[in-house]
């Protein structure tokens, strides 16, 4: 592909994902503010620069005025963003019930939680068809916007529908899905009632990727064992048709974090840090408060460490940075407060008048303020029960170029880690 000017020409490409880079926060009739979205989706595709990219997602926000859509639109196009604007009950059903109430804690091997396996098949089935009417809103609009030779790039489990929608609209369309979660054994996608349709969806795509070898195991053996297809070394034949899958370990911008370490405000920053907290070690956590994270073991374990190591207690602090998540479901909402109780006691068991050993924050931090951190940091704790590949761990190693900290990680993402850090 050339351009008149006879360089080459960036290969085009639509990604599609539920979230969308940036978010947005209304401050008039007809103003919005945007912020970058946290989550390890967005911050693994900041790194695409090879492609001439759009990028096609939820709006992120109820709104119902066609004044404030016009306004959101047009600022999100400046982004090269395109919105989807879901109405409250769609982003009940789809968002928080079946992406983020069913599928979510499945294939982190959370389970389906009980009221909607047993009492409420209904709720089930409700959520399952907006997760469908959710699905063939976002084809709609990439057909909407996709040219001939695009490349269309699904994402994550909030999509499965997706490739099959596309490929009925045009089966000449090129089409990936990728999964940042991980992807479960077939023991456990085999409990999901609509375990077929899913995978038999995701298969319409031409390629089908995850983050490592296991899960994408995992995914072709439930495709053998719940359809019946045929397993190849490239992916999933069925009547002749090849489904290539294969493993991409995501990783992030690495040079973007040693750029920021050099700017005189984030090492002002880090000064600041650095004096605060002198004379103590500096543990950190950077999460969403998700119950992936194990954030109340990791805090739990920390209340064991200044239980048997008396002496540390005025001379460690532990800075939580907790950017809450999907603040609609319940369960987020529960392990909010069992969050806050935790932590509650164990600085009132622990601090004295003039400093507590746990410092919680319920926020997002912004780019600059996180790399001084990272940078100052001399333990950073990333406790995940199981998690897709957590970058938080890449991005406290990439800020401790001159420091000598060190990285604590839970068994399940050991060999995440080596596989971003050496491939
Ligand atoms: P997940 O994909 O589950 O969100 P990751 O660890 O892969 O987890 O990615 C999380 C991303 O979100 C990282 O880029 C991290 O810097 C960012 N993030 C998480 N918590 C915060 C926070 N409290 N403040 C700022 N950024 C955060
Ligand atoms: C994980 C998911 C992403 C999601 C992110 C933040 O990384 O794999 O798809 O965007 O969490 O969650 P949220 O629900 O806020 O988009």
């Amino acid at each position: 592909c050339q351009r008149q000017d006879g360089r080459p020409s960036k290969q085009r490409l639509l990604v599609v994902a539920n979230r969308l880079p940036v978010s947005a926060i209304r401050r008039g009739e007809d103003s919005w503010q945007l912020e970058v979205s946290a989550g390890g989706l967005v911050t693994a595709l900041l790194g695409l620069k090879e492609f001439d990219a759009k990028w096609i997602g939820w709006a992120g926000v109820n709104v119902p005025d066609e004044v404030g859509q016009r306004a959101l639109t047009n600022a999100l196009a400046e982004k090269r963003c395109i919105p989807i604007f879901l109405d409250e009950e769609m982003v009940h059903q789809y968002y928080n019930g079946y992406c983020n109430n069913i599928l979510w804690p499945l294939f982190h091997y959370l389970g389906i939680p009980q009221e909607d396996r047993l009492a409420t098949t209904r709720s089930f089935q409700s959520q399952f068809d907006a997760y469908k009417k959710a699905n063939q809103m976002f084809a709609e609009v990439v057909k909407e916007h996709y040219k001939e030779g695009d490349v269309v790039w699904c994402h994550d489990y909030h999509l499965m529908f997706l490739p099959k929608y596309l490929k009925e609209y045009n089966n000449k369309m090129k089409v990936g899905w990728f999964l940042h979660t991980p992807f479960p054994s077939s023991e456990i996608h085999r409990m999901l009632p609509s375990r077929s349709e899913l995978l038999r969806s995701v298969l319409a795509a031409d390629l089908v990727g995850f983050h490592t070898y296991d899960y994408a195991r995992h995914f072709v053996s439930a495709c053998t064992r719940i359809l019946g297809l045929e397993g190849t070394p490239e992916g999933v034949e069925d009547q002749g048709k090849l489904t290539r899958v294969a493993a991409f370990p995501i990783g992030i911008d690495y040079e973007r974090f040693i750029r920021a370490l050099e700017l005189p405000q984030v090492q002002n920053h880090m000064k600041e840090l650095k004096q605060r907290f002198a004379g103590r070690k500096v543990m950190l956590g950077v999460d969403r408060l998700d119950m992936i994270k194990g954030i109340p073991q990791k805090i739990l374990a920390f209340e064991k460490f200044l239980e048997e190591n008396p002496h540390w207690r005025d001379r460690v602090v532990l800075l939580q940075i907790a950017v809450p998540t999907r603040t609609d479901v319940p369960e987020y909402q529960k392990l909010t407060s069992q969050v806050h109780e935790i932590v509650g006691r164990i600085n009132g068991k622990f601090g004295t008048l003039t400093a507590v050993p746990i410092h919680h924050l319920d926020r997002s931090l912004d780019f600059h303020a996180l790399c001084a951190l990272y940078a100052i940091t001399d333990v950073a704790l990333v406790t995940s029960l199981r998690d897709g590949m957590n970058l938080v761990s890449y991005e406290f190693v990439a800020c401790q170029a001159s420091n000598k900290g060190v990285l604590i990680l839970s068994e399940v993402q050991h060999s995440l880690l080596g596989l971003g850090l050496f491939w």
